[in-house]
């Protein structure tokens, strides 16, 4: 049992998704704030960190102290090849569906839920199919899990390693502990990159993001690529930090990112989709544009 004053040395979170639960914290729904309403406004001006649960603290520590830039290149080595595994996207699903089976199910949704809700609302505004599927599919790189990754190299905000680590990243004094910052040429603004030089050639820190990316990037457009690859760089996407590595297939992209974020972070809910009635329309779906069986 974890309790807030028990954090284990490595597993902060209870539950996987209290990453994200925490992020929409720091980014509330802004269709959500009423300026006329005193507890709304109220709660618009409230110290985000001063409200962060000790174990999620916990986790972004480590995360700061341990994504550096050799970490990066080695599980970069190690997954990039895609051959852990080949699974069918159904299969993948099903799997990742245990990591919540021993948590609370009052509070946590199971990740094919908030693959469904995230989906669905990109179906009902009319938008193609493949942003449905990206919406979908947008976390299936927690397979991480599965291989037995730590959470904060599964989840987490993302950033670039390699470089000065921004200040608007969150919680940014843990990066005190980071080995890279005993790393002068890491530590300029631009580190081992050239302005300008894209993200395709920054190292990110490492997590379900980059991974997913790799899994999918053959079978979908650009657009789709940017957002899976990208959506947790709240640092650029929310922040506006590191855009002097951008190129122009960058800057042309991440409206898509930004377009994505708000189905990622807004679209929890307590009623459950209903699976059976969705799944033929996901099933062929999935079918129009990933091949039978991925690597993973
Ligand atoms: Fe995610
Ligand atoms: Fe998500």
């Amino acid at each position: 049992m974890t309790g807030e004053n028990q954090i284990p040395s490595n597993e902060p979170l209870v539950d996987l998704d209290d990453w994200q639960d925490d992020v929409r914290n720091r980014y509330p729904d802004p269709a959500e704030f009423n300026p006329t309403d005193p507890a709304k406004k109220k709660e618009a001006f409230r110290d985000y960190r001063a409200e962060v649960r000790p174990s999620v603290k916990e986790f972004y520590r480590l995360n700061h102290s341990h994504q550096t830039v050799d970490f990066v290149r080695s599980k970069q080595a190690e997954y990039v090849p895609l051959q852990k595994r080949k699974m069918t996207l159904w299969e993948a699903t099903e799997v990742l569906n245990t990591l919540v089976d021993d948590s609370d199910p009052d509070t946590n949704v199971p990740q094919i839920e908030h693959a469904f809700q995230t989906a669905e609302a990109i179906r009902e505004q009319g938008h193609p199919r493949w942003f449905i599927l990206t919406g979908f599919i947008h976390d299936m790189g927690k397979m991480l899990c599965i291989f037995g990754e730590p959470q904060w190299a599964v989840v987490g905000d993302t950033f670039p390693v390699g470089c000065r680590f921004s200040d608007k990243i969150v919680f940014p004094e843990f990066f005190a502990e980071n080995p890279d910052c005993n790393v002068p040429e890491y530590q300029t603004e631009c580190g081992i990159y050239n302005e300008g030089c894209g993200l395709d050639n920054v190292l990110m820190s490492w997590g379900h993001d980059e991974y997913l990316y790799h899994v999918i990037k053959d079978y979908l457009p650009l657009e789709a690529q940017y957002m899976i690859r990208y959506h947790s760089f709240y640092p650029l996407h929310r922040e506006g930090a590191y855009t002097h590595l951008l190129n122009d297939q960058d800057r042309a992209m991440l409206p898509w990112v930004k377009k994505f974020n708000p189905f990622d972070l807004y679209t929890k809910s307590h009623t459950r989709p209903d699976v059976q009635r969705l799944m033929p329309f996901y099933e062929e779906l999935v079918a129009e544009f990933l091949p039978e069986t991925l690597c993973w």
